[in-house]
C-alpha cells in the first residue's frame, strides 16, 4: 500500500516507519525542513529504543521517503494520516489549526479516493470538521477515518507493531476494508481491530488517557495519606494491584505525570465537557492533584535544608518525563528546576538522553553533567526525578563519597528503604515513611 504521513514527530516518525516495516511504501511530510533533511540522510530526529534500526532499514530499502511537499508527499498514497500536533490552547481546548490547516490544503490537492486518518488526538466532532474543510474545496469522493494512537513514548515501537488493540471510527465500508488490509500484519495473534463510529473513536483516546490519569492522581493522593498515617504505599500498591479489577500498573506514585499527552488531553477533555455544559468532576481534581505533585518533594527539602536554598547546589538525575525517551514536555523535573532555582539554590542535572532539549529551554539556569555521578560533586543532596533503569543500583559508595551530605530525595521511589538506612542516607521518598 501506499501511504502519506503528515507530521514526523514522535506519532508520525513511529507510524511511518512500522508501516514501512511491514512492506508499504511510506512517504513523511513535515514542515520542519531540517528534521526532513536529517531524516533523508538517515539521522534520526527523537530517541526512541528500537526505532533507529528498523528506520534505517527501510530507508535503504527505499520504502520509506521525507518530503516538506505535501501535494507530492500524497500523490500517490491511498492512505494520509495525520499526526499533527494539536497542543493546548489558551482556554485549554485542543487547537486543531494545523489539522484544520493541512485538511484545506489536501482540499486543494486531492483528485482522487483517499482515506484521511486523524492520527493526533482530537475532540470528538474533529472528522466532521476535516470532512468539511477538505470537501471546501474537493468535490471528489474521500472518506475521513478516526484511528488515535495509543502507542506510548519509550516503547512506541512495540506498542506500535503489536497494539492492545486498534481503534477505528468510520462510516465508510471502503475506507473500512482498506484500513483492515493495513493492519492485519499487526493484529495478527488475536489483539482485536475494534471498529466503532467516529465520535466513539475520538471519545475512546481521551477517555483512556484521562482514566490513566486518573488511576495515577488517586495513587498520588493514596501516598499523600500513606505520609500521614504511617502506612507505605509500596505495600498498599502490591496489596491492591493483585487485584484483578485494578491491575497492577499505573500505580506507582511518584512526582506527578508528564509528557505530551496526559497534562493536554485532560485538560481538552475537560474542555470538551464545559462546552457541552458538563462538570467533568474527577477530571478536575485530577488537574489539581497533578499540579501540586510536581512540586511534592519541595517542602520535605525545604524542610531538611530549614528553609534556606540559598547557595544550596543539587544533584537532579532524571529529566525527561519519564524514562527511555528524549521528551520533556511538561516533565515535572522542569518544575523543579525553577522551584529550585528560584529558591536560590543551583542545579547541577543528569539525564541520559533529555539534556539537549532541556538546554533548548532553560539555557545556562542549570549545569548539565557529564555523567550521573558527575552531577554530584559538591553537591548537597541529590534529587530523582525520572527513573532511568541507570539510577535504579548505583553505586552508593560512590554516592557517599561524593555528595556533601549523605541525603537522597526521591521522587520516583526507585530505592529500597531498609537499605539506604543500612547505607546510612537521610532519604526521603513519595508515601514511604523518611529514612532519617
Ligand atoms: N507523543 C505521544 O506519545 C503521543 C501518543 C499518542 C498520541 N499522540 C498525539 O499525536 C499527535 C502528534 O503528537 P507528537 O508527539 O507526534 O507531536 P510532535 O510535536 O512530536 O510532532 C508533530 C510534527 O508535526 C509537524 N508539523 C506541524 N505542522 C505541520 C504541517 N502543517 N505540515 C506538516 N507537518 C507539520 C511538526 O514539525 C512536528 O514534526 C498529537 O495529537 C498527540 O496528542 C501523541
Amino acid at each position: 500500500m501506499k501511504i502519506a504521513v503528515v507530521g514526523t514527530g514522535y506519532v508520525g516518525l513511529v507510524t511511518g516507519t512500522c508501516f514501512a516495516e511491514t512492506g508499504n511504501q511510506v512517504t513523511c511530510v513535515d514542515i520542519d525542513k531540517s528534521k526532513v533533511d536529517k531524516l533523508s540522510n538517515g539521522q534520526i530526529t527523537i530517541y526512541e529504543p528500537g526505532l533507529e534500526k528498523i528506520f534505517l532499514r527501510n530507508l535503504k530499502e527505499d520504502r520509506l521517503h521525507f518530503t516538506t511537499n505535501l501535494a507530492e508527499g500524497v500523490k500517490d498514497a491511498t492512505i494520509v494520516f495525520l499526526a499533527l500536533p494539536t497542543p493546548p490552547g489558551e482556554d485549554g481546548s485542543a487547537d486543531l489549526k494545523y489539522i484544520l490547516g493541512v485538511a484545506d490544503d489536501l482540499g486543494k490537492i486531492l483528485t482522487d479516493y483517499k482515506v484521511i486518518v486523524d492520527k493526533s488526538t482530537v475532540p470528538v466532532g474533529t472528522a466532521d470538521k476535516v470532512q468539511a474543510a477538505i470537501a471546501k474545496n474537493y468535490k471528489g469522493e474521500f472518506a475521513v477515518v478516526s484511528n488515535p494512537e495509543f502507542l506510548r513514548e519509550g516503547v512506541a515501537v512495540d506498542d506500535f507493531m503489536k497494539p492492545d488493540r486498534v481503534v477505528v471510527g468510520t462510516s465508510d465500508e471502503r475506507a473500512k476494508k482498506i484500513m483492515t488490509d493495513l493492519y492485519a500484519p499487526f493484529v495478527r495473534s488475536g489483539n482485536p481491530v475494534i471498529f466503532m463510529d467516529e465520535k466513539s473513536a475520538e471519545l475512546t483516546k481521551y477517555a483512556a488517557n484521562s482514566f490513566l490519569a486518573v488511576k495515577i492522581s488517586f495513587m498520588n493522593e493514596i501516598a499523600r495519606l500513606c505520609e500521614r498515617l504511617g502506612a507505605d504505599v509500596d505495600m498498599v500498591r502490591k496489596g491492591i494491584g493483585s487485584d484483578e479489577r485494578i491491575g497492577k500498573r499505573f500505580l506507582f506514585p511518584g512526582i506527578g505525570y508528564g509528557g505530551s499527552c496526559f497534562p493536554k488531553d485532560v485538560q481538552a477533555l475537560v474542555k470538551s465537557s464545559s462546552e457541552v455544559n458538563y462538570d467533568f468532576e474527577i477530571l478536575n481534581a485530577v488537574m489539581k492533584v497533578n499540579e501540586e505533585q510536581k512540586l511534592f518533594l519541595m517542602p520535605k527539602i525545604n524542610a531538611y535544608f530549614n528553609n534556606d536554598l540559598k547557595g544550596k547546589r543539587f544533584a537532579l538525575w532524571g529529566l525527561a518525563f519519564k524514562p527511555n525517551t528524549d521528551d520533556i514536555r511538561e516533565a515535572p523535573a522542569l518544575y523543579m528546576i525553577d522551584a529550585l532555582t528560584e529558591a536560590g539554590a543551583t542545579v547541577h542535572a543528569y539525564d541520559p538522553e533529555a539534556m539537549p532539549n532541556v538546554k533548548q529551554v532553560v539555557g545556562n539556569k542549570i549545569d548539565f553533567a557529564e555523567g550521573q555521578y558527575d552531577a554530584l560533586e559538591n553537591a548537597d543532596a541529590l534529587i530523582i526525578a525520572t527513573e532511568w533503569s541507570e539510577f535504579r543500583t548505583p553505586e552508593f559508595e560512590k554516592i557517599s563519597s561524593m555528595l556533601k551530605n549523605k541525603v537522597i530525595f526521591d521522587g520516583r521511589n526507585v530505592y529500597d528503604r531498609a537499605q539506604m538506612k543500612e547505607l546510612g542516607f537521610f532519604y526521603e521518598s513519595v508515601g514511604r515513611e523518611a529514612v532519617k
